[in-house]
Formats: C-alpha cells, sequence, structure tokens
C-alpha cells in the first residue's frame, strides 16, 4: 500500500527482526514497530500493534523464523524443543482466527532440514518470506475476482478493518474495493465504525483516505438504517475463521449485519485467503470466540487538543463489561466467498473442493 508516497507491507523481516506498521497509532500517528525477539512478536499480536487475520498469520510465521534465526545452541533435539516451545507462545496470542496457526504449521512442517540447525534456520525463514508473498498474491486475486462484482456507481459496506493493514497487503474485503477504484468505477464505501476498537474508523477510513476512494464513516447502528433506505448495493467483509460448512467469525457485528442484508435484499459476501479456511471446524460451533478485556467497551481512544492519544472512561465505574471479539455467521445469510480462485458458495460442496485444491 502507498502512504506517504512509500510502498509498505504490513509486516516484513530483515536481520532477525520483524517491522510492522504499528497499528494502536493510527490513524493518528504512522510509525514502524520493531519486534526484536519471537517473545516480543507473540506479544505484538497480543496487544494488536499488528491485526487481522491474515496479518497476524504473517507475523506468525516471520515470528517462529526469527525464534529460529535467534537460536544460539548446538543440539538439533534442543533445537526442535526450543522451536515447539516458541510455536505454542506464538500460536496462543490470539485465538479465533484461523490464519495464525496456519502460517506456524506452514512453516514449522517444513523447516528442518535433517540435522542442521543452520540449513534449518535459513530455511524458516525462506518460509516465512514466501509465505508473507503469497499471501499478497492471493490478496490480490481476490481482489480481482471481487472486482467483477461491483458495478459502477455502487455503494459498498464494509465491517472492521478487512484492509492491506489486515493483510501484508491489498486486503481481504478493501482488495475488490481498492481494484474497483484503480479500475475507475465510481464506488461510495460506508464504513462501520466498528466498536469496541473501532477499526472501522481508525483503519479502514485511514486506508481509504490515503487512496482517495470515496467513503463515511457510520455508526455501527445506522447500516440497517442506510440499508432500508436503498443507499447499499452490496456488503463485503473479510473473515477469520471459515467453517467447512460455510459459517463465518469474523469482528463482532458482523451477524447482525448480514441478517439486515438478508432483510433487504441485498447480497452479502465475505472475502478470504485459503489460510482462513479451517478443515478441522465442521460447523461454526467449533469456532473458538475470543473474549477481550472490558475496558475496550468501558473507555475508549482519541487524540486530544494537544495530540496526545488518551483512553478515557465512558461507563459508569460500578458497570462490568462484556466484550466478544468476534461472532459467526450462519452460511444462509452469505451470498458467496470471494476466494483467489473466484466467488464460491458457502456450503461443504464448494468448500471442500476449494480446499482440497489449495
Ligand atoms: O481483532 P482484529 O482487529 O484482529 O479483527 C480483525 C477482523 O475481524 C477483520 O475483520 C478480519 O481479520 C478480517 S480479515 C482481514
Amino acid at each position: 500500500m502507498i502512504i506517504n508516497g512509500i510502498n509498505y507491507r504490513t509486516v516484513w523481516m530483515q536481520d532477525a527482526s520483524v517491522y510492522m506498521i504499528n497499528q494502536l497509532l493510527l490513524p493518528f500517528k504512522f510509525e514502524i514497530y520493531q519486534s526484536k525477539n519471537y517473545i516480543d512478536t507473540a506479544n505484538a499480536i497480543k496487544t494488536m500493534i499488528v491485526r487481522g487475520a491474515p496479518a497476524i498469520g504473517a507475523t506468525g510465521a516471520f515470528g517462529l523464523a526469527q525464534a529460529a534465526l535467534q537460536y544460539e545452541g548446538e543440539d538439533f533435539n534442543d533445537f526442535r524443543k526450543y522451536i515447539d516451545k516458541s510455536f505454542n507462545l506464538l500460536n496462543s496470542a490470539r485465538p479465533t482466527a484461523n490464519d495464525l496457526s496456519y502460517a506456524l504449521n506452514f512453516v514449522k512442517s517444513k523447516m528442518f532440514v535433517a540435522g542442521s540447525i543452520t540449513s534449518s534456520k535459513m530455511r524458516s525463514f525462506e518460509l516465512a518470506r514466501g509465505y508473507a508473498d503469497s499471501s499478497v498474491e492471493m490478496c490480490r486475486a481476490i481482489g480481482e475476482h471481487g472486482n467483477k462484482l461491483i458495478k459502477n456507481n455502487q455503494n459498498i459496506l464494509t465491517h472492521c478493518n478487512a484492509g492491506a493493514l489486515a493483510c501484508v497487503d491489498f486486503g481481504t474485503a478493501l482488495s475488490p474495493i481498492r481494484i474497483a477504484h484503480y479500475s475507475k468505477k465510481n464506488i461510495f464505501v460506508y464504513v462501520d465504525e466498528t466498536r469496541p476498537r473501532n477499526q472501522g474508523a481508525s483503519l479502514t477510513a485511514w486506508e481509504l483516505a490515503q487512496e482517495k476512494i470515496a467513503h463515511a464513516i457510520i455508526a455501527d447502528n445506522a447500516a440497517g438504517f442506510y440499508m432500508s433506505k436503498g443507499k447499499i448495493d452490496m456488503v463485503i467483509v473479510g473473515a477469520d475463521r471459515i467453517a467447512m460448512n460455510g459459517d463465518v467469525a469474523n469482528k463482532i457485528g458482523t451477524y447482525e449485519k448480514a441478517v439486515l442484508a438478508k432483510e433487504n435484499n441485498i447480497p452479502f459476501y465475505a472475502a478470504a485467503p485459503i489460510s482462513t479456511f479451517d478443515v478441522n471446524c465442521r460447523t461454526g460451533n467449533d469456532i473458538p470466540i475470543e473474549e477481550r478485556n472490558e475496558d475496550e467497551i468501558t473507555h475508549i481512544h482519541g487524540i486530544d487538543e494537544n495530540k496526545n492519544i488518551k483512553k478515557i472512561r465512558i461507563a459508569p465505574h460500578e458497570s462490568p463489561a462484556k466484550n466478544p471479539a468476534f461472532d459467526v455467521t450462519p452460511a444462509r445469510y452469505i451470498t458467496g466467498i470471494i476466494t483467489k480462485k473466484g466467488v464460491i458458495k458457502p456450503n461443504k460442496e464448494e468448500i471442500a473442493e476449494f480446499v482440497s485444491r489449495r
């Protein structure tokens, strides 16, 4: 993605450091965060310096390569045990997005070169770099296929951030929107603010503004109003984990948008790379849903008149809060899943065929 005239990826690795755009500071400050070891990289995923399913997948892959490169012993069995330990730490950073464990397994399952720690280290880095490159390519292909669904003069609703920042580049849901814009279609994007962490207002809106794509941020509870007034032609969201029957876990609030879209006869698409499909989840009931801290509900972040980023309380001190970070949209509300191979139906047959071709 182009930021201030420079082409960036969300995450990359150089000299055993993992670099990432610090998403805790956007849209107020653009800064690159340098993680110097895999423990710090796991922490960056946990604290949401980097966020979004494909982005945390690539970060995990780099984190495992970083762990390997920083290993100082000489015993191959000990090296394997150390990699298992690093894998577990990175894998436990966040539970819902399938991409994290998919990427970690991709690197771990291929990195060991019998008896050679040096070769295994080098291979882990090549695998992680290759993983990130192929993730970019998949997102670009999702954009090409999704663009075919978008007509000139259409209004599109999106929820949360499924843009380049949530991936390595391009995005999932924002990739078709980006490519429609590059192909000179006149489009308008309604951006759900996405409480509690406001990924829509702070990240999606920022990405669209960078690209000069026409958009407006709306309160999460305004989507039904605009749908009922005929202002929204289609909905495109990302996904954090897709079950084999087509149920889709995505940011909290996605489910209600899908129900509203069906009520108003508006097509509802999820866009996702292969890493988001979980062959071990039969239905959405098998998807683990992350519960996050109460203070994400009771407090809000913003910038004051002196340009300091501040966290302020908006709820009574006595009130507890509940904070599920994701929900599951049943397949029956989903018109199609936009993949690198084209749009597939959210059903067992088409998903089984898609994942078997990988
Ligand atoms: O909690 P986050 O910010 O990591 O959640 C991000 C989302 O839910 C995105 O919608 C998702 O990862 C879609 S795929 C780019």
